[in-house]
């Protein structure tokens, strides 16, 4: 079987995460999509199944990703997948995800939510979120999340129907209202950007990086609030440190996936 995942991911975790699954998945020769960087998307005729795979933002999906999802061309009934990474509370993120997919004709098969290091710098400077998830418990479940789902796979292949999981919600994010979710929700919380122009040594890091095309360096970047959607991308990212906002400076990145997470999932 050919599939396809589509991935946002900011920091590293989630594209993590689908290489994992990726060598794990038996019967899907899996390729990986980052909607970021490639801007032709191909064929999908010539994909059996689709993944969408992308990280908790503010409880639901990431705008520029649903927004993706909103501009692929109809499907009829095309098999997909979801899956998030997050680092504290998922909130109705999986449900508003498959959601999204299911609006353009797939139909979601199943799904799955890793706990895994905070990517978000204001949590990580409260100290919410655990830099050592996904603890072993987590980790078992996403195993059982990938033998499921080679299970669900191969009696398709050799019954030709397809069994369909209910998406699973914990009890304390269920209690998360679907409004939390709002397309302007980080980039509201996050607020305005400046750059520490001693620190800044103008390398284009943040202006080529931002995934919402929202910095431009002139010479020092400066901020399109119309475009930018508070990822936290330029903030992770900036080599000096040199990017802050009203409430953080010098703290809290998350540009890349931690020590302990690359070698849990690089089995
Ligand atoms: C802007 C932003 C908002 C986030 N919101 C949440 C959230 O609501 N709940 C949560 O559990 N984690 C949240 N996170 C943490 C990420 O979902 C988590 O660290 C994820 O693994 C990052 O994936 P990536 O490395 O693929 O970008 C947020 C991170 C960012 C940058
Ligand atoms: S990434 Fe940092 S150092 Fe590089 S241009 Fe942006 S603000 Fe300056
Ligand atoms: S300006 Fe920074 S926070 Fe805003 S979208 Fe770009 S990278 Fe993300």
């Amino acid at each position: 079987m050919k599939g396809i995942i589509f991935y946002y991911s900011g920091s590293g975790n989630t594209r993590l995460a689908c290489q994992y699954m990726s060598k794990k998945l038996e019967n899907i020769d899996l390729e990986l999509f980052n909607v970021v960087k490639n801007k032709e998307i191909p064929e999908l005729d010539s994909y059996d199944i689709v993944g969408f795979a992308t990280f908790i933002d503010f409880a639901g999906p990431p705008f520029l990703f649903e927004k993706f999802i909103e501009n692929l061309p109809q499907q009829k009934d095309k098999l997909a997948f979801v899956f998030m990474t997050f680092g504290f509370k998922y909130g109705k993120g999986l449900k508003i995800l498959a959601k999204r997919v299911s609006e353009r004709g797939f139909r979601v098969v199943t799904g799955h939510t890793l706990k895994v290091p905070e990517s978000y710098p204001p949590a990580n400077v409260r100290r919410i979120g655990n830099t050592n998830n996904p603890v072993k418990w987590r980790l078992k479940n996403f195993n059982r999340f990938i033998l499921d789902f080679n299970y669900i796979i191969r009696s398709f292949l050799d019954e030709g129907e397809i069994e369909i999981r209910k998406l699973r919600i914990s009890l304390l994010n269920k209690l998360f209202p679907e409004s939390f979710h709002t397309p302007t929700k980080a980039r509201d919380d996050m607020g305005k950007k400046f750059v520490d122009e001693v620190l800044c040594t103008e390398c284009g890091t943040c202006e080529k990086g931002c995934p919402y095309n929202a910095i431009y360096l002139d010479p020092k970047p400066k901020f399109d609030m119309t475009k930018c959607f508070g990822c936290w991308y330029c903030y992770n990212h900036c080599p000096e440190k040199a990017i802050y906002t009203k409430k953080f400076r010098g703290k809290g990145h998350y540009p890349r996936p931690n020590n302990q997470l690359k070698k849990k999932l690089s089995a």
